[in-house]
């Protein structure tokens, strides 16, 4: 049996639909119950962040997370499909009235993120003081805390509503299904079917 790791939150929905649509069924956990067991899988509901973590250690042998943070942890696993859900850009904001002027030596950026923003000033040549935050990051440039912030846009609500402009985009990310490296050689039959399975429901809903 495989046991698969989902997220909770934003690309918890699409996820769960992508597996309704091959279980010709819709299936969800039950109220406060962590793990399902459903048409021969064993599923988790995990947080977010917290899914690599179960797939690194081989807790579950796949896993649905966002590329930007298989890029963040720089994780130990397989990248095995993008499932094209959960859109979304990493990306450099700040307020509307400002610039960022990238000659500055002591720029002060504020994120989630901390090495995907060191990497890309990093490449920039520009020297940086990343701020670690757990939350709510769009706060820091309207408070004086960060010149900058990098953070997830989705819809661009959440800078718009607090007066922030996108100066740089960083990257595209999306959700990808993830795979324990031991797993994937010790089950490579049943991953590959269920692979196949999961890219053909993805290929048809992007066509
Ligand atoms: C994420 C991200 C942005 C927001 C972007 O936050 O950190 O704040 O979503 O989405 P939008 O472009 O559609 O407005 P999340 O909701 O995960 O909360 P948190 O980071 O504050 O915990």
């Amino acid at each position: 049996m495989l046991t698969i790791a989902l997220p909770k939150g934003r690309i918890a929905e699409e996820t769960l639909a992508i597996f309704t649509e091959l279980f010709g069924e819709g299936f969800e956990f039950e109220s406060r119950k962590l793990i399902l067991e459903t048409h021969g899988f064993r599923f988790l509901n995990v947080r977010n962040q917290d899914v690599p973590t179960y797939v690194e250690h081989g807790a579950a042998d796949l896993g649905v997370v966002g590329l930007d943070v298989i890029t963040e942890k720089e994780l130990e696993i397989l990248d095995l499909l993008d499932l094209q859900l959960g859109k979304c850009k990493v990306a450099i904001g700040i307020r509307n009235e400002d610039e960022l002027d990238w000659s500055r030596p002591d720029i002060k950026v504020a994120t989630k993120m901390v090495n995907i923003a060191r990497n890309y000033f990093a490449s920039r040549a520009v020297g940086v003081e990343v701020i670690q935050l757990y939350g709510s990051i769009e706060l820091a440039p309207l408070v004086g805390l960060a010149d900058a912030i990098v953070d997830i846009v989705e819809t661009g609500t959440t800078m718009r509503e607090n007066g922030l402009k996108v100066a740089e985009e960083i990257m595209d990310s999306s959700a990808h299904l993830i795979a324990n490296k031991n797993a994937y050689y010790a089950k490579k039959e049943e991953i590959l079917e269920l692979y196949s399975r999961v890219r053909e429901v993805v290929e048809r809903r992007n066509r």
